[in-house]
């Protein structure tokens, strides 16, 4: 499959590095494919976990680095965490991997680092990719739990076990240079449940992430070019946990459900289309004249005239045992501030979504660029 397959034309999803195990004779003899040798490729121009399909599972780690330590630990710390992923996304285990079983199905497992705000400060003026922090928004209710840390690595696999074997193995390698502040686990449908490329639905039920940056403005848009020379090919991920008040929207019929989005619960249609793929018609009202689609309606307000104004959104459900649940909300840009801030500040102001969601944690981080073989994430950086 290609763009049309996963993900939907708009947001061209490769399927680079995927192959099929349907001919294993395990597999065979129970007459179904067997997914988990699959690999995504570690090295390259870019780091992998941006583009990539999104995999059923994530767990994002939030680290802070050990007091005194500086660009010599960290960069001790970034060469053996970029080992780890060669090794562990191609289906081998960690140096002194205890569980190399484990580690044997790396089921499309993507790491992806970043570097916040703290750390970018740190490598200044050496390294000055421009720093972007997000400006404070008035519907925000964070809770330092959730907040900025010096780094971050998204670890995604469509396997829960194989992520959790990923992340034990890094943190405990990060150990000597970096505490975990938290770590945030996120889902969407597993593997097989649906047709590959079907767009995910978040936990209001909303089908979410039809409309995302078309491949042909990632180049543009998406990676990072000229800001500074040891950051060209990479861009900025932008984490926002954002709660959902389930209890109120139960109580929600379905027309008020779909008049806030502005497309419909069944198939995210506009609500002006007959398909998912429609152009929504902002112009269109109905006998008695009032929009179809309601101006302060999400899909209206999130919009831009603007081009520029656009990122590649990869979100993840999550929902705790205690009974929260939300998105966490992850995006990528060249430039947050450009492309990012304009649209969040809108939908901060209006949004009939914001009745019944509330933005609980709030981080930004620098993705450096990809790396060679036996090279290490972020030295380009950190030299
Ligand atoms: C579109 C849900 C937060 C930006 C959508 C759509 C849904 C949705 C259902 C329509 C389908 C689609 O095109 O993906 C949500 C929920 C949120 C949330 C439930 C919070 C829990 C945000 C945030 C931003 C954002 C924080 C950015 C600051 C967008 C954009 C689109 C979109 C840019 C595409 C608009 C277009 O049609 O051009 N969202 N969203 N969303 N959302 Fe959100």
């Amino acid at each position: 499959g290609g763009a049309a397959a996963i993900g939907g034309t708009a947001v061209g999803w490769g399927t680079r590095g995927l192959r099929s195990e349907e001919t294993s004779p395990a597999a065979v003899a129970a007459g179904e494919a067997v997914t988990g040798g699959e690999t995504e490729p570690f090295h390259g121009v870019h780091q992998a976990g941006v583009v990539t399909p999104p995999q059923a599972h994530t767990s994002l780690l939030g680290l802070d680095l050990v007091d005194g330590a500086g660009t010599e630990d960290l960069t001790r710390m970034m060469r053996l965490l970029s080992d780890d992923a060669a090794r562990l996304t191609s289906g081998t285990g960690a140096l002194a991997d205890t569980e190399p079983e484990l580690a044997v199905s790396p089921a499309r497992l993507t790491v992806t680092f970043g570097f916040g705000p703290r750390v970018l400060r740190m490598l200044r003026p050496a390294f000055d990719p421009g720093l972007q922090e997000l400006p404070a928004f008035s519907l925000d209710r964070l809770d330092p739990a959730w907040g900025q840390t010096d780094v971050l690595v998204q670890v995604c696999a469509e396997d829960p076990v194989t992520v959790a074997h990923a992340r034990r193995m890094l943190l405990k390698d990060a150990s000597p240079f970096a505490t975990t502040r938290w770590v945030q686990e996120g889902f969407r449908r597993a593997r097989g449940t649906e047709r590959a490329g079907t767009t995910m639905r978040n936990l209001m039920g909303q089908v979410d992430g039809t409309v995302n940056l078309p491949v042909e403005d990632h180049a543009r848009l998406l990676w990072s070019e000229g800001a500074a020379a040891a950051f060209d090919g990479g861009t900025f991920l932008v984490l926002r946990r954002i709660e959902m008040d389930m209890v109120d929207w139960d109580r929600t019929d379905r027309v008020a459900r779909e008049f806030t989005v502005g497309r419909r619960l069944s198939d995210g249609a506009p609500l002006t289309g007959d398909a998912e793929f429609d152009e929504p018609d902002f112009e269109a009202t109905d006998a008695v004249g009032f929009p179809v689609i309601d101006p302060a309606s999400h899909v209206a307000r999130s919009r831009s005239e603007n081009t520029d104004e656009r990122f590649l959104r990869r979100a993840y459900n999550y929902a705790m045992p205690t009974g929260e649940s939300g998105l966490l909300f992850v995006a990528y840009a060249a430039d947050v501030e450009r492309q990012f801030v304009p649209v969040q500040q809108r939908l901060d102001e209006l949004d009939l979504l914001n009745e019944w969601v509330t933005t609980i944690g709030s981080a930004v981080y620098a993705v450096p660029p990809g790396c060679v073989e036996g090279d290490f994430v972020g030295r380009e950086m950190l030299n």
